[in-house]
């Protein structure tokens, strides 16, 4: 993408389905034989994948609209998720819950390594095991089986597991007896799929909080549900209103989801207001830069904290803040890949350990970039708008995994970008 920066953006974004619920509400129309339909799903590249694979493992996939899809899987042909789409897309591992709950048996590629840290699947093996699966690591692939079942039992979380609290819930509602999940993720988009599940027919209680309750059912059935907006694609506009010094207008957001974020936005001197309440009880949030950016230390954290898939943009933010500000990542090890990118532009930013400092200069400088994944990409994307002069981000297919329709919506908030291939 060519940028040409200092451009403020004005205008309005209408934010899409949420990446992270979609992902794991397609993998759980495994659990039935029944119609599913699922509404506001964005139209991204990891959702092709998604449907890619479970395509592969026997799904039939109707598209009933802009970003409505009908699914069922009546049989379930194959119980394997080949390395060929794991290695693509690390949310394919949301099909081993599923196909173990179902089919007794399930073989899963390994995903590996990525770009932004080891992101081990362990505590999602060892839940299944504690659920009476047996599992063996073999040849890069994960083999599970549970002839008689998956039985209800306590897992405890060492630490907070997004997708690892997804796989299990969707394990427990078909098993035998109450599965308690202990030190549960708590992101809104694990809350929302537990709605998801209870309107298949699934007894669950305590999502939202940390301790998830799962009283497994015989079966589940099929349903229509509607994705709620992606907090982080809403996070990313209001920094892209704040750095280019705009006002843009979030519509159909949930506020109350990005509370904590905008808090810290209004720390450091932008403003957020709900203009609009929807009758289906989204909000219409307009955000613009009240004052000169001030610097604000951030840590991320687990859901209420400070979400990690906003950490690069924000670290973008600050290197124009008007002092020196810690940005501490605590969840991925090796999410700070887009400092050195921001460094060839201008930005003051040195790491240490988990901590980068970052102190502001009143503009970066436009130049050539590469993004290494899908949060550095939007964020280097975020400097290019504000940048002096021409950036060009090499790359940028990263950015098409969790950003739908990125240009047309930048283009009709006034952005000066062309998006071409070489
Ligand atoms: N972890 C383990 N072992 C496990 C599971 C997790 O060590 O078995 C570690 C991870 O390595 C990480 C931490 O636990 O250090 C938390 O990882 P988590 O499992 O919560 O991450 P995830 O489920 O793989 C989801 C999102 C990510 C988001 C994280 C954290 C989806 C599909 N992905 O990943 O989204 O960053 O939660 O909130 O929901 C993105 O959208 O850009 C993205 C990377």
């Amino acid at each position: 993408m060519k940028i040409f920066g200092g451009v403020p953006l004005r205008g309005e974004v209408a934010i899409s389905g949420a990446k992270n619920l979609a992902l794991p509400a397609l993998a759980a129309t495994l659990l039935t034989e029944d119609l599913c339909t699922l509404r506001n799903i964005p139209d991204l590249s990891d959702i092709a994948s998604m449907l890619d694979l479970l395509n592969h493992l026997g799904m039939s996939i109707d598209r009933c609209g802009p970003n409505s899809i009908s699914l069922r899987s009546s049989v379930i042909k194959s119980i394997t998720a080949p390395y060929d789409f794991v290695r693509k897309m690390r949310a394919s591992i949301l099909v081993l819950g599923p196909l173990v709950a179902r089919c007794r048996k399930a073989s899963v590629s390994l995903p590996g390594g990525c770009a932004i840290g080891a992101r081990g699947v362990n505590l999602h093996i060892k839940a299944l095991e504690l659920m009476g699966a047996d599992i063996a690591i073999e040849n890069g692939y994960i083999n599970a089986s549970a002839p008689n079942g998956l039985f209800g039992c306590n897992i405890n979380f060492p630490i907070s597991t997004v997708t690892g609290t997804e796989n299990i819930l969707m394990a427990a509602v078909l098993a035998n007896g109450t599965t308690r999940i202990i030190n549960a993720a708590m992101e809104p988009e694990v809350a929302a799929f537990a709605d998801l599940l209870i309107q298949m027919g699934a007894k669950i209680d305590g999502h939202g909080g940390s301790i998830i309750t799962i009283e497994g059912v015989d079966s589940l059935h099929g349903t229509d549900f509607t994705i709620l907006p992606d907090r982080i694609e809403a996070g990313t506009y209001a920094i892209a209103a704040a750095i280019t010094n705009g006002r843009i207008i979030l519509r159909n957001c949930k506020y109350n989801h990005l509370m904590q974020f905008f808090e810290t936005l209004r720390l450091s001197g932008i403003e957020s207001k709900v203009i609009t309440k929807t009758s289906e009880n989204l909000d219409d949030v307009e955000v613009y830069r009240a004052e000169d950016i001030r610097p604000v230390d951030v840590q991320t954290a687990p859901y209420p904290g400070f979400a990690t898939d906003l950490q690069a943009q924000f670290t973008t933010l600050m290197t124009i803040c008007n002092g020196t500000s810690s940005i501490t990542e605590n969840i991925f090890e090796n999410r700070f890949m887009h400092v050195p990118e921001l460094a060839r532009m201008g930005a003051n930013i040195s790491i240490h350990g988990r901590t980068a400092i970052v102190t502001g200069r009143k503009q970066l400088i436009g130049t050539q970039v590469m993004a290494t994944d899908l949060r550095a990409s939007v964020s280097l994307v975020l400097a290019g708008l504000m940048a002096n002069g021409k950036t060009v981000v090499n790359r940028l297919y990263h950015i098409d995994r969790g950003y739908e329709n990125v240009d047309q919506k930048l283009l009709a908030c006034n952005a000066k970008i062309e998006r071409f291939t070489v």
